[in-house]
């Protein structure tokens, strides 16, 4: 089958057997900020927005993709443009190894635009689906915390 993915909002036309896992899809266009963890839908490292709902992306089939809008990390930043989740998990020491960051930013990114100013316990809840094996989650929070208040002050 062939059609078109939107990615971060670039559209690339597609052709797939039909079988391909999205996340695998995403990687072989290069997509690499897309990250590979437990492929059970475990660990939240190959988190994307699929027309603004955060879907593990190696729990969705490619096709279920096609026409739709496919956000990863770098479609809300870049290095020199970066969103304030991204400044505030650089700012509250929030990233080591950095592999779970990408589903961590993304996360946080659909829990503020439902809540923005979220409890401890919600962020705890929210990101409870992501594994990170290097941060012990303190700075994590701290960081989704200091992006609702820099976000909501600027709102
Ligand atoms: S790789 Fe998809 S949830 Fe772990
Ligand atoms: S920063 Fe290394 S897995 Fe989270």
């Amino acid at each position: 089958m062939t059609g078109n993915f939107s990615i971060n909002g670039t559209e690339i036309p597609i052709s797939l057997r039909g079988d391909e896992v999205l996340l695998d899809v995403l990687r072989e266009l290069g997509c690499t900020e897309v990250k590979e963890g437990c492929r059970e839908g475990a660990c939240g490292s190959c988190l994307v927005l699929l027309d603004g709902v955060l879907v593990n992306s190696c729990q969705v089939l490619a096709a279920s993709a096609l026409g739709k809008e496919i956000t990863t990390v770098k479609g809300l930043g870049t290095i020199h443009q970066p969103h304030p989740i991204q400044e505030a998990f650089v700012d509250a020491g929030a990233v080591q190894c950095g592999f779970c960051t990408p589903g961590m930013v993304l996360a946080t990114f659909a829990l503020l635009k439902k809540n923005p100013r979220p409890t401890e316990q919600q962020i705890r809840h929210a990101l409870d689906g992501n594994l990170c094996r290097c941060t012990g989650y303190v700075k994590i929070i701290e960081a989704v915390k200091l992006a609702a208040e820099r976000m909501s002050a600027d709102a």
